[in-house]
């Protein structure tokens, strides 16, 4: 016992001598612990969003940024998400900065944006997404934002509805205000 290597089944049995002595958080890091980190990501998803969203108001006034119309959000992929659900009333993103979301936002933007806007949305046959330029200023706020990626721009910038939920728009969104190069006065979804 005095030779210490650091194999895992000696890291194991330090682990269950530790919980003997209580240190019980320094063994949950331990590998077999993989599944439960996962349960924990989908735990601190939830955290972030409000127990109780109706509670919130009414739905605020969505609008195609192009149309000016008034969004249809019939897009065939179910039931809202509580953050869906809570964005519609506050236009806040909920996800915003909630490290679990923002990671699982890259890959959705890297299979769904990143070939127009760039992997790092620094811009490439559509603009950067990372800046504080806005051709439409209203995607300086997470309700803008939404309602340009929901409902489309102009040309290749096709509605995403009905290709991605809207959980996953408010994913990708959180993502993309994670990658933000710009002034910080200017980054008005903060407020
Ligand atoms: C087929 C290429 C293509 C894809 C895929 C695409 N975009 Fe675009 N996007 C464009 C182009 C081109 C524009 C410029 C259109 C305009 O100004 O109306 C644009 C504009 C935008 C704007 C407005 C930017 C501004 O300056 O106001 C946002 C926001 C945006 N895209 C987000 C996204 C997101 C998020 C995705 C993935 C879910 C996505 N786009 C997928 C090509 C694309």
């Amino acid at each position: 016992m005095l030779v210490l290597s650091f194999k895992r089944s000696q890291i194991s049995a330090f682990c269950t001598a530790a919980v003997m002595a209580s240190f019980l958080s320094a063994c949950h890091a331990s590998p077999q612990s993989a599944a439960s980190d996962e349960q924990k990501g989908t735990v601190a998803k939830e955290a972030l969003v409000h127990p109780n969203p109706e509670s919130l108001g009414p739905v605020l006034d969505f609008r195609g940024t192009i149309s000016g119309e008034p969004l249809d959000f019939n897009d065939g992929k179910g039931a809202d998400s509580p953050a869906v659900q809570e964005f519609k009333r506050t236009g806040k993103n909920p996800y915003n900065l909630n490290e679990n979301v923002i990671k699982n936002g890259y890959t959705l933007f890297s299979t769904a944006c990143s070939g127009c806007h760039g992997h790092l949305a620094e811009g490439k046959l559509g603009p950067a997404l990372a800046d504080d330029y806005w051709t439409y200023p209203g995607n300086a706020y997470d309700k803008g934002f939404f309602e340009t990626i929901y409902g489309g721009g102009q040309g290749m910038m096709g509605p995403q509805k009905g290709l991605i939920s809207q959980d996953e728009i408010l994913q990708i969104m959180s993502w993309i205000r994670s990658v933000y190069v710009g002034d910080p006065k200017k980054a008005k979804w903060k407020k």
